[in-house]
């Protein structure tokens, strides 16, 4: 009998994850015997949720709020990127039986944005300051992918602006320069730019609406909103009526499962409308 490959995605709570649906639309494409289920693990059953994975045959999780961060105490290796962002959302399974985290959601946004504006992010955007509305988790994982792709100036706007500063200070490379902006200079922060990244809670589904006047921003700036409940945005709406590519959130979603899916299952999955289609019918649920 063949080995049932099998992955999940820890969260406390879970039920409202679309990584199942995710996972389970690729694993059937491809005709992979595996699974991959949502499990309710509250923050003091981590570490034996986690210390359990090897000997009950895992490849693999992911991880969701709130353990992102706790993870990282209870794994053998962190690679650079989580470190970096200072939270795991995928673990391995090794061939040696430890246990490796890892982040892809720097690279679930880059490549989101490289699916929908290609030619803007191998042209870094024309050289031109790349802004991020917040300074959450999500935000981090953003900066961290904005300057791996080379950015030389990054605005950091958030409401409380020593988060702003704080998160600056997280990446060290002397040809970028990070600025930490407040809310209030959010219009001015759109002056020049050639990205545009909303990473805050605002706009999403039962959330305030997020105010912002576009008129500084560049026609030619790329807009991407991480939100994706609702799908278009208020801001990607703004975005697209003047003129700007605009790219929705889902994508990221989708392209940050990929390193997993390759590191557990062995192919590296693609995304396209079937897998956006099944997802989205997946949260209408
Ligand atoms: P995540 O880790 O998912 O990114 P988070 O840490 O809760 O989530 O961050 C949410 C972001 O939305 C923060 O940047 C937050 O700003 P503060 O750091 O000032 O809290 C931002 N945010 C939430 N509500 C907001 C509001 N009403 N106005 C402006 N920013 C808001």
């Amino acid at each position: 009998m063949s080995e049932v490959l099998r992955a999940g995605v820890m969260g406390w709570p879970v039920s409202h994850s679309l990584s199942p649906a995710l996972h389970g639309h690729w694993l059937q494409r491809y005709g992979i015997a595996g699974t991959y289920e949502a499990f309710p693990v509250e923050p003091d059953e981590l570490p034996s949720a986690i210390a359990r994975l090897r000997d009950e045959g895992f490849r693999g999780t992911n991880l969701t709020v709130p353990h992102k961060e706790s993870a990282m105490a209870l794994v053998d290796t962190i690679d650079d990127t989580a470190r970096r962002i200072g939270a795991a959302n995928t673990l391995v399974v090794q061939d040696d039986g430890t246990l490796a985290a890892t982040n892809t959601d720097a690279y679930g946004l880059i490549e989101n944005i490289r699916a929908d504006a290609p030619e803007q992010l191998a042209a870094k955007f024309s050289g031109r300051p790349l802004v991020i509305l917040g300074a959450g988790g999500a935000a981090r994982a953003a900066l961290v992918g904005l300057a791996d792709i080379g950015a030389t100036e990054i605005r950091i706007v958030n409401r409380t602006l020593a988060r702003a500063e704080a998160l600056a200070g997280i990446v060290a490379d002397q040809d970028l320069v990070v600025r930490a902006m407040g809310w209030e200079d959010r219009a001015r922060a759109l002056a020049d730019a050639g990205l545009l990244v909303n990473t805050t809670t605002l706009g999403m589904q039962g959330q305030a609406p997020l105010e912002l006047d576009l008129g500084t921003l560049p026609a030619d700036a790329v807009v991407n909103d991480i939100v994706y409940a609702p799908l278009e945005t208020g801001l990607l709406a703004a975005a697209r009526q003047r003129g700007n590519p605009a790219v929705d959130g889902l994508g990221m979603l989708l392209h940050q499962a990929r390193a997993g899916f390759r590191a557990w299952f062995g192919i590296d999955p693609e995304v396209d409308d079937d897998l956006r289609n099944a997802v989205l019918a997946a949260r209408a649920q």
